[in-house]
Protein backbone atom coordinates (compact mmCIF):
# COMPACT_ATOMS: atom_id res chain seq x y z
CA UNK A 1 0.00 0.00 0.00
CA UNK A 2 1.45 3.30 -1.40
CA UNK A 3 1.31 6.83 1.07
CA UNK A 4 0.06 9.72 -1.01
CA UNK A 5 1.37 12.55 -1.00
CA UNK A 6 0.68 16.08 -3.03
CA UNK A 7 4.94 16.74 -3.34
CA UNK A 8 7.64 13.86 -2.73
CA UNK A 9 11.35 15.99 -2.61
CA UNK A 10 13.98 13.48 -3.22
CA UNK A 11 17.19 14.77 -1.58
CA UNK A 12 17.80 16.73 1.79
CA UNK A 13 20.02 19.28 1.08
CA UNK A 14 19.57 22.68 0.65
CA UNK A 15 17.72 22.50 -2.47
CA UNK A 16 15.31 19.68 -1.03
CA UNK A 17 14.52 20.28 2.50
CA UNK A 18 14.05 23.89 1.74
CA UNK A 19 11.30 23.17 -0.80
CA UNK A 20 9.71 20.78 1.63
CA UNK A 21 9.51 23.23 4.12
CA UNK A 22 7.84 26.01 1.45
CA UNK A 23 5.79 23.22 -0.14
CA UNK A 24 4.33 22.18 3.17
CA UNK A 25 4.14 25.96 4.14
CA UNK A 26 1.79 25.98 1.28
CA UNK A 27 -0.67 23.32 2.38
CA UNK A 28 0.87 20.42 0.56
CA UNK A 29 0.82 16.80 2.14
CA UNK A 30 4.90 16.53 1.42
CA UNK A 31 7.47 13.82 1.88
CA UNK A 32 11.34 14.10 1.87
CA UNK A 33 13.33 11.15 1.22
CA UNK A 34 17.16 11.66 2.10
CA UNK A 35 20.04 8.70 2.17
CA UNK A 36 22.68 10.06 4.20
CA UNK A 37 22.98 8.56 7.79
CA UNK A 38 25.77 9.51 10.31
CA UNK A 39 28.07 6.51 10.51
CA UNK A 40 26.40 5.34 12.92
CA UNK A 41 23.21 5.12 10.91
CA UNK A 42 21.45 7.94 12.15
CA UNK A 43 19.40 9.73 9.75
CA UNK A 44 21.37 13.21 8.89
CA UNK A 45 19.03 15.45 6.46
CA UNK A 46 21.16 18.43 5.26
CA UNK A 47 23.28 16.47 1.78
CA UNK A 48 26.79 17.80 1.15
CA UNK A 49 26.12 21.17 2.53
CA UNK A 50 25.28 20.01 6.05
CA UNK A 51 27.49 16.90 6.19
CA UNK A 52 30.82 17.41 4.22
CA UNK A 53 30.14 20.91 2.36
CA UNK A 54 29.54 24.37 3.62
CA UNK A 55 28.88 23.76 7.26
CA UNK A 56 31.93 21.49 8.55
CA UNK A 57 34.65 23.82 5.82
CA UNK A 58 33.30 27.09 7.51
CA UNK A 59 33.44 25.18 10.95
CA UNK A 60 37.55 24.37 10.82
CA UNK A 61 37.98 27.84 8.60
CA UNK A 62 37.25 29.47 11.61
CA UNK A 63 39.07 27.19 14.06
CA UNK A 64 41.89 27.47 11.87
CA UNK A 65 41.40 31.19 11.43
CA UNK A 66 41.31 31.42 15.93
CA UNK A 67 44.22 29.63 15.44
CA UNK A 68 46.41 31.29 13.37
CA UNK A 69 45.04 34.32 15.18
CA UNK A 70 46.37 33.57 18.57
CA UNK A 71 50.05 32.11 16.94
CA UNK A 72 50.36 35.63 14.96
CA UNK A 73 48.41 37.99 15.18
CA UNK A 74 46.93 38.60 18.65
CA UNK A 75 50.43 39.59 19.94
CA UNK A 76 49.92 42.72 18.07
CA UNK A 77 46.26 43.17 20.05
CA UNK A 78 48.60 43.38 23.23
CA UNK A 79 47.43 39.77 24.05
CA UNK A 80 50.17 37.10 24.41
CA UNK A 81 49.73 33.34 24.12
CA UNK A 82 51.86 30.82 25.66
CA UNK A 83 52.29 27.47 25.06
CA UNK A 84 49.52 27.58 22.07
CA UNK A 85 49.17 23.98 20.96
CA UNK A 86 46.48 22.27 18.53
CA UNK A 87 44.00 20.29 19.84
CA UNK A 88 43.19 18.48 16.31
CA UNK A 89 41.10 16.00 17.94
CA UNK A 90 38.71 18.30 19.42
CA UNK A 91 38.51 20.74 16.49
CA UNK A 92 37.13 17.92 14.48
CA UNK A 93 34.49 16.93 17.33
CA UNK A 94 33.71 20.65 17.43
CA UNK A 95 32.88 20.41 13.51
CA UNK A 96 30.99 17.49 14.01
CA UNK A 97 28.77 18.76 16.81
CA UNK A 98 28.25 21.98 14.63
CA UNK A 99 26.84 19.46 11.41
CA UNK A 100 25.05 17.74 13.86
CA UNK A 101 23.45 20.17 15.22
CA UNK A 102 22.57 21.36 11.74
CA UNK A 103 20.87 17.87 11.38
CA UNK A 104 18.95 17.96 13.76
CA UNK A 105 17.38 21.39 13.30
CA UNK A 106 16.57 20.01 9.58
CA UNK A 107 14.30 17.42 11.49
CA UNK A 108 12.74 19.77 13.98
CA UNK A 109 11.78 22.26 11.23
CA UNK A 110 10.49 18.99 9.27
CA UNK A 111 8.52 18.06 12.14
CA UNK A 112 7.47 21.88 12.70
CA UNK A 113 6.06 21.95 9.21
CA UNK A 114 4.50 18.54 9.15
CA UNK A 115 6.61 17.25 6.94
CA UNK A 116 6.96 13.36 6.57
CA UNK A 117 10.35 12.51 6.69
CA UNK A 118 11.92 8.78 5.58
CA UNK A 119 15.45 8.02 5.73
CA UNK A 120 16.77 5.89 2.39
CA UNK A 121 17.68 5.51 -1.33
CA UNK A 122 14.37 6.58 -3.58
CA UNK A 123 13.76 5.61 -6.91
CA UNK A 124 11.24 6.53 -9.73
CA UNK A 125 9.11 3.00 -9.85
CA UNK A 126 6.42 4.08 -12.59
CA UNK A 127 3.75 5.94 -12.80
CA UNK A 128 2.56 9.17 -15.13
CA UNK A 129 2.06 12.97 -14.55
CA UNK A 130 -1.86 12.33 -14.14
CA UNK A 131 -1.96 9.04 -11.95
CA UNK A 132 1.43 10.15 -10.27
CA UNK A 133 5.06 8.96 -9.36
CA UNK A 134 5.35 6.05 -7.81
CA UNK A 135 8.30 6.76 -5.82
CA UNK A 136 10.38 3.59 -3.85
CA UNK A 137 12.50 3.84 -0.81
CA UNK A 138 14.60 1.52 0.48
CA UNK A 139 16.08 2.00 3.88
CA UNK A 140 15.39 -0.55 7.04
CA UNK A 141 12.61 -1.47 4.81
CA UNK A 142 11.18 -1.08 1.43
CA UNK A 143 7.87 1.81 0.95
CA UNK A 144 5.95 2.93 -1.75
CA UNK A 145 5.11 6.37 -1.72
CA UNK A 146 3.04 8.38 -4.72
CA UNK A 147 3.68 11.95 -5.48
CA UNK A 148 1.77 13.94 -7.42
CA UNK A 149 4.41 16.49 -8.25
CA UNK A 150 8.16 15.23 -7.75
CA UNK A 151 11.08 17.50 -6.70
CA UNK A 152 14.13 15.88 -7.46
CA UNK A 153 17.14 17.78 -5.42
CA UNK A 154 19.76 14.51 -5.27
CA UNK A 155 22.81 17.24 -5.29
CA UNK A 156 26.33 16.35 -7.04
CA UNK A 157 29.22 14.16 -5.83
CA UNK A 158 32.84 14.80 -6.15
CA UNK A 159 35.02 14.71 -9.55
CA UNK A 160 38.01 12.04 -9.29
CA UNK A 161 41.10 12.69 -11.08
CA UNK A 162 41.41 9.65 -13.75
CA UNK A 163 44.13 7.21 -12.12
CA UNK A 164 43.78 8.07 -8.94
CA UNK A 165 40.37 7.33 -7.62
CA UNK A 166 39.84 8.70 -4.17
CA UNK A 167 40.69 6.45 -0.90
CA UNK A 168 40.36 8.95 1.43
CA UNK A 169 43.81 7.87 3.39
CA UNK A 170 45.92 9.54 1.32
CA UNK A 171 43.69 10.86 -1.88
CA UNK A 172 40.86 13.18 -0.28
CA UNK A 173 37.51 14.17 -1.52
CA UNK A 174 35.79 16.83 0.10
CA UNK A 175 34.89 14.46 3.00
CA UNK A 176 38.31 13.10 3.27
CA UNK A 177 39.82 16.97 3.13
CA UNK A 178 37.52 17.68 6.03
CA UNK A 179 38.74 14.96 8.26
CA UNK A 180 42.03 14.87 8.26
CA UNK A 181 43.16 13.43 11.52
CA UNK A 182 46.83 14.67 11.83
CA UNK A 183 48.40 17.74 10.39
CA UNK A 184 50.35 16.33 7.02
CA UNK A 185 53.68 17.80 6.97
CA UNK A 186 53.15 18.83 3.37
CA UNK A 187 49.65 18.74 1.48
CA UNK A 188 49.26 18.34 -2.42
CA UNK A 189 45.71 20.33 -3.86
CA UNK A 190 44.98 19.79 -7.19
CA UNK A 191 42.31 22.37 -8.63
CA UNK A 192 42.57 25.75 -7.29
CA UNK A 193 39.00 26.23 -7.00
CA UNK A 194 36.78 27.22 -4.41
CA UNK A 195 37.39 23.62 -2.27
CA UNK A 196 41.16 23.82 -3.04
CA UNK A 197 41.46 27.35 -1.84
CA UNK A 198 38.94 27.34 1.17
CA UNK A 199 40.55 23.47 2.38
CA UNK A 200 43.90 24.42 1.59
CA UNK A 201 43.61 27.74 3.87
CA UNK A 202 42.37 25.20 6.79
CA UNK A 203 45.32 23.34 6.68
CA UNK A 204 48.00 25.65 5.62
CA UNK A 205 47.08 28.10 8.67
CA UNK A 206 47.34 24.40 10.89
CA UNK A 207 50.71 23.69 9.92
CA UNK A 208 51.12 21.91 6.58
CA UNK A 209 53.07 23.20 3.50
CA UNK A 210 50.03 23.48 1.01
CA UNK A 211 51.01 23.35 -2.61
CA UNK A 212 48.11 24.21 -5.09
CA UNK A 213 48.68 22.43 -8.67
CA UNK A 214 45.88 24.29 -11.14
CA UNK A 215 45.48 23.50 -15.28
CA UNK A 216 44.35 26.97 -15.93
CA UNK A 217 46.52 29.20 -16.79
CA UNK A 218 45.06 32.25 -14.98
CA UNK A 219 44.01 32.68 -11.37
CA UNK A 220 40.11 32.72 -9.96
CA UNK A 221 39.07 32.81 -13.40
CA UNK A 222 35.55 33.39 -12.70
CA UNK A 223 36.15 36.55 -10.39
CA UNK A 224 37.37 40.23 -11.03
CA UNK A 225 40.68 40.32 -12.38
CA UNK A 226 42.02 42.80 -9.91
CA UNK A 227 40.22 40.99 -6.99
CA UNK A 228 42.01 37.83 -8.33
CA UNK A 229 45.28 39.37 -8.18
CA UNK A 230 45.10 41.17 -4.66
CA UNK A 231 43.85 37.24 -3.68
CA UNK A 232 47.21 35.84 -5.67
CA UNK A 233 49.33 38.50 -3.75
CA UNK A 234 47.87 37.77 -0.53
CA UNK A 235 48.01 34.11 -0.66
CA UNK A 236 51.57 33.98 -1.67
CA UNK A 237 52.09 35.94 1.41
CA UNK A 238 50.30 33.56 3.57
CA UNK A 239 52.50 30.86 2.14
CA UNK A 240 50.12 29.02 -0.12
CA UNK A 241 52.24 27.81 -2.93
CA UNK A 242 50.15 27.70 -6.11
CA UNK A 243 51.17 26.69 -9.51
CA UNK A 244 49.18 27.65 -12.68
CA UNK A 245 48.86 26.27 -16.28
CA UNK A 246 50.03 22.84 -14.99
CA UNK A 247 48.85 19.16 -16.48
CA UNK A 248 48.21 16.60 -14.17
CA UNK A 249 50.59 13.53 -15.43
CA UNK A 250 50.75 10.13 -13.31
CA UNK A 251 49.36 9.88 -9.99
CA UNK A 252 50.96 6.94 -7.64
CA UNK A 253 49.68 6.13 -4.29
CA UNK A 254 52.39 4.24 -1.85
CA UNK A 255 53.91 5.75 1.74
CA UNK A 256 52.68 8.84 0.44
CA UNK A 257 51.16 10.47 -2.61
CA UNK A 258 53.49 11.49 -5.90
CA UNK A 259 52.24 13.40 -8.46
CA UNK A 260 53.96 13.52 -11.60
CA UNK A 261 53.08 17.23 -13.90
CA UNK A 262 54.44 19.44 -16.63
CA UNK A 263 54.56 22.60 -15.50
CA UNK A 264 53.66 26.27 -17.40
CA UNK A 265 56.77 25.76 -19.54
CA UNK A 266 56.59 22.49 -20.45
CA UNK A 267 58.95 21.39 -17.82
CA UNK A 268 58.48 17.75 -16.23
CA UNK A 269 58.35 17.56 -12.47
CA UNK A 270 57.11 15.46 -9.87
CA UNK A 271 55.92 16.52 -6.29
CA UNK A 272 55.65 14.58 -3.32
CA UNK A 273 52.99 14.87 -0.57
CA UNK A 274 51.75 13.18 2.58
CA UNK A 275 48.24 13.68 1.72
CA UNK A 276 46.28 14.84 -2.05
CA UNK A 277 43.40 16.78 -1.96
CA UNK A 278 41.56 16.38 -5.68
CA UNK A 279 39.25 19.13 -5.90
CA UNK A 280 38.92 19.34 -9.58
CA UNK A 281 35.28 20.48 -9.55
CA UNK A 282 32.01 18.36 -8.72
CA UNK A 283 29.38 15.75 -10.88
CA UNK A 284 25.28 15.55 -10.72
CA UNK A 285 24.30 12.63 -8.75
CA UNK A 286 21.48 10.76 -10.38
CA UNK A 287 22.44 7.27 -9.60
CA UNK A 288 20.17 5.70 -7.39
CA UNK A 289 17.02 7.06 -8.87
CA UNK A 290 16.31 4.63 -11.89
CA UNK A 291 15.96 7.70 -14.20
CA UNK A 292 15.71 5.68 -17.49
CA UNK A 293 13.00 3.66 -15.68
CA UNK A 294 10.89 6.61 -16.23
CA UNK A 295 12.16 7.53 -19.31
CA UNK A 296 13.64 11.02 -17.14
CA UNK A 297 16.49 12.81 -19.40
CA UNK A 298 19.51 13.31 -18.70
CA UNK A 299 22.08 15.27 -20.80
CA UNK A 300 26.00 14.39 -21.72
CA UNK A 301 27.19 16.05 -18.81
CA UNK A 302 24.90 13.60 -16.08
CA UNK A 303 22.79 16.93 -15.20
CA UNK A 304 18.54 16.06 -15.35
CA UNK A 305 17.42 18.27 -18.02
CA UNK A 306 15.31 21.20 -17.05
CA UNK A 307 13.87 24.41 -18.44
CA UNK A 308 14.66 27.88 -16.96
CA UNK A 309 11.47 26.67 -14.39
CA UNK A 310 13.02 23.78 -13.50
CA UNK A 311 10.61 21.63 -14.90
CA UNK A 312 12.24 18.04 -16.36
CA UNK A 313 10.93 16.10 -19.19
CA UNK A 314 8.40 14.71 -17.25
CA UNK A 315 4.99 15.86 -16.10
CA UNK A 316 4.76 17.54 -13.04
CA UNK A 317 8.67 16.33 -11.77
CA UNK A 318 11.08 19.10 -11.02
CA UNK A 319 15.08 19.19 -10.65
CA UNK A 320 16.85 21.88 -8.58
CA UNK A 321 20.32 22.75 -7.18
CA UNK A 322 23.58 20.91 -8.00
CA UNK A 323 21.50 18.07 -10.36
CA UNK A 324 20.86 20.69 -12.54
CA UNK A 325 22.92 23.70 -14.90
CA UNK A 326 24.04 26.48 -13.11
CA UNK A 327 26.26 27.27 -10.17
CA UNK A 328 26.52 24.51 -7.48
CA UNK A 329 25.59 26.69 -4.54
CA UNK A 330 23.71 25.97 -1.60
CA UNK A 331 21.89 29.42 -1.84
CA UNK A 332 21.17 28.89 -5.53
CA UNK A 333 20.13 25.46 -4.66
CA UNK A 334 17.43 27.09 -1.87
CA UNK A 335 15.89 29.46 -4.14
CA UNK A 336 15.25 27.02 -6.97
CA UNK A 337 13.33 24.73 -4.06
CA UNK A 338 11.49 28.03 -2.59
CA UNK A 339 10.68 28.97 -6.60
CA UNK A 340 9.37 25.21 -7.70
CA UNK A 341 7.27 24.64 -4.70
CA UNK A 342 5.63 28.19 -5.39
CA UNK A 343 5.30 27.20 -9.05
CA UNK A 344 4.11 24.22 -8.02
CA UNK A 345 1.30 26.03 -5.58
CA UNK A 346 0.75 28.13 -9.16
CA UNK A 347 2.45 31.51 -7.93
CA UNK A 348 5.34 32.90 -9.79
CA UNK A 349 8.63 31.54 -8.16
CA UNK A 350 11.87 33.54 -9.52
CA UNK A 351 15.29 33.01 -9.36
CA UNK A 352 17.37 35.78 -10.75
CA UNK A 353 20.78 34.26 -11.90
CA UNK A 354 22.27 37.61 -12.02
CA UNK A 355 22.43 38.10 -8.63
CA UNK A 356 23.46 35.28 -6.93
CA UNK A 357 26.33 36.17 -4.35
CA UNK A 358 29.54 33.93 -4.66
CA UNK A 359 31.73 33.66 -1.97
CA UNK A 360 35.34 31.98 -1.12
CA UNK A 361 36.19 31.82 2.52
CA UNK A 362 39.78 32.50 2.32
CA UNK A 363 41.49 35.01 4.65
CA UNK A 364 40.44 37.67 2.97
CA UNK A 365 37.32 36.45 2.06
CA UNK A 366 36.19 37.40 -1.33
CA UNK A 367 33.09 37.99 -2.71
CA UNK A 368 31.48 38.66 -5.79
CA UNK A 369 27.68 39.71 -7.33
CA UNK A 370 26.84 40.69 -10.73
CA UNK A 371 29.16 41.33 -13.47
CA UNK A 372 32.86 41.66 -13.45
CA UNK A 373 34.82 44.52 -14.95
CA UNK A 374 36.21 42.15 -17.84
CA UNK A 375 32.55 40.77 -18.87
CA UNK A 376 31.57 44.24 -18.90
CA UNK A 377 34.31 45.52 -21.49
CA UNK A 378 33.66 42.22 -23.25
CA UNK A 379 30.01 42.81 -23.68
CA UNK A 380 30.52 46.66 -24.73
CA UNK A 381 28.80 48.07 -21.78
CA UNK A 382 30.21 51.62 -21.03
CA UNK A 383 30.68 51.61 -17.08
CA UNK A 384 32.30 53.60 -14.44
CA UNK A 385 34.14 51.70 -11.49
CA UNK A 386 34.71 53.11 -7.63
CA UNK A 387 37.16 51.46 -5.27
CA UNK A 388 37.77 51.55 -1.65
CA UNK A 389 40.19 50.13 0.00
CA UNK A 390 40.20 48.56 3.70
CA UNK A 391 43.09 50.08 4.45
CA UNK A 392 41.51 53.46 5.35
CA UNK A 393 38.24 52.12 6.81
CA UNK A 394 38.72 53.16 10.53
CA UNK A 395 36.84 49.40 11.44
CA UNK A 396 39.06 47.77 9.46
CA UNK A 397 41.95 49.22 11.06
CA UNK A 398 40.59 49.14 14.67
CA UNK A 399 39.99 45.23 13.57
CA UNK A 400 43.89 44.94 12.28
CA UNK A 401 42.29 43.84 9.25
CA UNK A 402 43.18 46.28 6.31
CA UNK A 403 43.42 43.85 3.64
CA UNK A 404 41.59 44.17 0.30
CA UNK A 405 38.81 46.47 -0.69
CA UNK A 406 35.16 46.98 -2.11
CA UNK A 407 34.71 47.75 -5.53
CA UNK A 408 31.65 48.53 -7.56
CA UNK A 409 30.57 48.98 -11.08
CA UNK A 410 27.97 51.01 -12.41
CA UNK A 411 26.36 51.64 -15.70
CA UNK A 412 28.42 54.77 -17.09
CA UNK A 413 24.61 55.81 -18.47
CA UNK A 414 21.83 55.22 -15.79
CA UNK A 415 24.57 54.76 -12.89
CA UNK A 416 22.97 51.53 -11.81
CA UNK A 417 25.20 49.24 -9.99
CA UNK A 418 26.24 46.29 -12.27
CA UNK A 419 28.59 44.38 -10.19
CA UNK A 420 30.10 44.32 -6.82
CA UNK A 421 33.28 42.88 -5.51
CA UNK A 422 34.72 42.31 -2.01
CA UNK A 423 37.66 40.93 -0.99
CA UNK A 424 38.48 41.75 2.58
CA UNK A 425 37.32 41.00 6.17
CA UNK A 426 33.59 39.55 6.30
CA UNK A 427 32.59 39.79 2.48
CA UNK A 428 30.61 37.15 2.82
CA UNK A 429 28.32 39.97 4.50
CA UNK A 430 29.15 43.19 2.85
CA UNK A 431 28.33 41.57 -0.57
CA UNK A 432 24.69 41.50 1.03
CA UNK A 433 24.31 44.80 0.32
CA UNK A 434 25.31 44.65 -3.31
CA UNK A 435 22.69 41.75 -4.00
CA UNK A 436 19.85 44.18 -2.32
CA UNK A 437 21.17 47.11 -4.65
CA UNK A 438 21.20 45.19 -7.89
CA UNK A 439 17.71 43.33 -6.87
CA UNK A 440 16.69 46.98 -6.16
CA UNK A 441 17.58 47.86 -9.67
CA UNK A 442 19.93 50.66 -7.37
CA UNK A 443 22.08 53.27 -8.26
CA UNK A 444 25.91 53.67 -6.96
CA UNK A 445 24.27 57.17 -5.44
CA UNK A 446 21.67 55.14 -3.47
CA UNK A 447 24.55 53.58 -1.80
CA UNK A 448 26.28 56.55 -1.82
CA UNK A 449 23.32 58.62 -0.23
CA UNK A 450 22.32 55.61 2.63
CA UNK A 451 23.59 56.55 5.77
CA UNK A 452 25.88 53.24 6.73
CA UNK A 453 26.77 52.99 10.70
CA UNK A 454 29.92 54.25 12.14
CA UNK A 455 32.93 52.61 12.34
CA UNK A 456 31.85 49.14 10.33
CA UNK A 457 33.20 47.26 7.27
CA UNK A 458 29.73 48.34 5.58
CA UNK A 459 31.16 52.09 4.89
CA UNK A 460 33.49 50.85 2.48
CA UNK A 461 30.91 49.30 0.43
CA UNK A 462 29.44 53.57 0.70
CA UNK A 463 32.99 54.99 -0.26
CA UNK A 464 33.56 52.81 -3.04
CA UNK A 465 29.91 53.71 -4.58
CA UNK A 466 31.15 57.77 -3.88
CA UNK A 467 34.13 56.54 -5.57
CA UNK A 468 32.30 55.97 -8.88
CA UNK A 469 31.40 59.81 -9.27
CA UNK A 470 34.86 60.63 -7.85
CA UNK A 471 34.41 62.05 -4.66
CA UNK A 472 34.70 59.38 -1.85
CA UNK A 473 35.73 60.64 1.38
CA UNK A 474 37.64 59.13 3.18
CA UNK A 475 40.34 58.31 0.66
P1 LIG B 1 23.11 18.11 -1.83
O1 LIG B 1 23.43 19.04 -0.74
O2 LIG B 1 24.22 17.33 -2.44
O3 LIG B 1 21.99 17.12 -1.27
C1 LIG B 1 21.50 16.06 -2.00
C2 LIG B 1 21.00 15.02 -1.03
O4 LIG B 1 20.26 14.03 -1.75
C3 LIG B 1 22.12 14.26 -0.31
O5 LIG B 1 21.81 14.10 1.04
C4 LIG B 1 22.16 12.93 -1.02
O6 LIG B 1 22.71 11.88 -0.25
C5 LIG B 1 20.67 12.74 -1.30
N1 LIG B 1 20.36 11.76 -2.36
C6 LIG B 1 20.97 11.61 -3.56
N2 LIG B 1 20.35 10.65 -4.28
C7 LIG B 1 19.33 10.18 -3.49
C8 LIG B 1 18.33 9.19 -3.66
N3 LIG B 1 18.22 8.48 -4.80
N4 LIG B 1 17.47 8.97 -2.65
C9 LIG B 1 17.54 9.68 -1.49
N5 LIG B 1 18.46 10.64 -1.28
C10 LIG B 1 19.34 10.88 -2.27
N6 LIG B 1 27.91 26.16 -1.33
C11 LIG B 1 27.68 27.39 -0.83
O7 LIG B 1 26.75 28.06 -1.29
N7 LIG B 1 28.45 27.92 0.17
C12 LIG B 1 29.50 27.23 0.69
O8 LIG B 1 30.18 27.73 1.59
C13 LIG B 1 29.78 25.94 0.19
N8 LIG B 1 30.79 25.23 0.68
C14 LIG B 1 31.04 23.99 0.18
C15 LIG B 1 32.14 23.28 0.68
C16 LIG B 1 32.43 22.03 0.18
C17 LIG B 1 33.60 21.28 0.73
C18 LIG B 1 31.57 21.44 -0.79
C19 LIG B 1 31.84 20.05 -1.31
C20 LIG B 1 30.49 22.13 -1.30
C21 LIG B 1 30.23 23.41 -0.83
N9 LIG B 1 29.16 24.16 -1.31
C22 LIG B 1 28.94 25.42 -0.84
C23 LIG B 1 28.26 23.64 -2.36
C24 LIG B 1 26.97 23.11 -1.71
O9 LIG B 1 27.30 22.12 -0.77
C25 LIG B 1 26.06 22.54 -2.78
O10 LIG B 1 25.85 23.49 -3.80
C26 LIG B 1 24.71 22.18 -2.16
O11 LIG B 1 24.88 21.21 -1.16
C27 LIG B 1 23.76 21.64 -3.22
O12 LIG B 1 22.54 21.33 -2.61
P2 LIG B 1 21.58 20.20 -3.20
O13 LIG B 1 20.39 20.20 -2.33
O14 LIG B 1 21.41 20.40 -4.65
O15 LIG B 1 22.40 18.84 -3.06
P1 LIG C 1 35.77 24.46 -8.81
O1 LIG C 1 35.05 24.34 -10.08
O2 LIG C 1 35.55 25.62 -7.94
O3 LIG C 1 37.34 24.42 -9.08
C1 LIG C 1 37.95 23.35 -9.73
C2 LIG C 1 39.32 23.81 -10.20
O4 LIG C 1 40.04 22.67 -10.62
C3 LIG C 1 39.23 24.77 -11.39
O5 LIG C 1 40.04 25.88 -11.16
C4 LIG C 1 39.72 23.91 -12.55
O6 LIG C 1 40.37 24.65 -13.55
C5 LIG C 1 40.68 22.98 -11.84
N1 LIG C 1 40.92 21.72 -12.53
C6 LIG C 1 40.01 20.95 -13.18
N2 LIG C 1 40.61 19.84 -13.66
C7 LIG C 1 41.92 19.91 -13.30
C8 LIG C 1 43.03 19.06 -13.49
N3 LIG C 1 42.94 17.91 -14.15
N4 LIG C 1 44.22 19.44 -12.99
C9 LIG C 1 44.35 20.60 -12.30
N5 LIG C 1 43.32 21.45 -12.09
C10 LIG C 1 42.12 21.09 -12.58
O7 LIG C 1 35.49 23.08 -8.04
P2 LIG C 1 35.75 22.62 -6.54
O8 LIG C 1 36.73 23.49 -5.87
O9 LIG C 1 35.97 21.16 -6.62
O10 LIG C 1 34.35 22.88 -5.87
C11 LIG C 1 33.16 22.32 -6.44
C12 LIG C 1 32.03 23.27 -6.30
O11 LIG C 1 31.58 23.29 -4.96
C13 LIG C 1 32.38 24.73 -6.62
O12 LIG C 1 32.30 25.00 -7.98
C14 LIG C 1 31.34 25.47 -5.87
O13 LIG C 1 30.20 25.55 -6.67
C15 LIG C 1 31.06 24.57 -4.67
N6 LIG C 1 31.73 25.13 -3.49
C16 LIG C 1 31.34 26.36 -3.06
C17 LIG C 1 31.95 26.93 -1.98
C18 LIG C 1 31.53 28.30 -1.58
O14 LIG C 1 30.50 28.77 -2.04
N7 LIG C 1 32.27 28.97 -0.70
C19 LIG C 1 32.99 26.26 -1.22
C20 LIG C 1 33.36 24.99 -1.80
C21 LIG C 1 32.72 24.46 -2.87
Amino acid sequence: MSEAFDVVVIGAGPGGYIAAIRAAQLGFKTACVDDWTTVDGKPAPGGTCTNVGCIPSKALLQSSENYEHAGHAFADHGIEVKGLSLNLKQMQARKEKVVRQNNEGILYLFKKNKVVFYSGVARFAGGSGTDGWTIEVSGTGKQSLTGKHVIVATGSSPRALPGAAFDNRLVLDNDGALSVAEVPKSLGVIGAGVIGLEMGSVWRRLGANVTVLEALPMFLGAADDQVAREAWKLFAKQGLAIELGVKIGAVSVKKNVTVDYTDAEGKAKSAVFDKLIVSIGRVPRTSGLDAASVGLAIDERGFITVDDQCRTNLPNVWAVGDVVRGPMLAHKAEEEGVAVAERIAGQHGHVDFNTIPWVIYTSPEIAWVGQTEKQLKDAGTPFRAGIFPFMANGRARALGDTSGFVKILADAKTDRVLGMHVIGPVASELIAEGVVAMEFGASSEDIARICHAHPSLSEATKEAALAVDKRSLNY
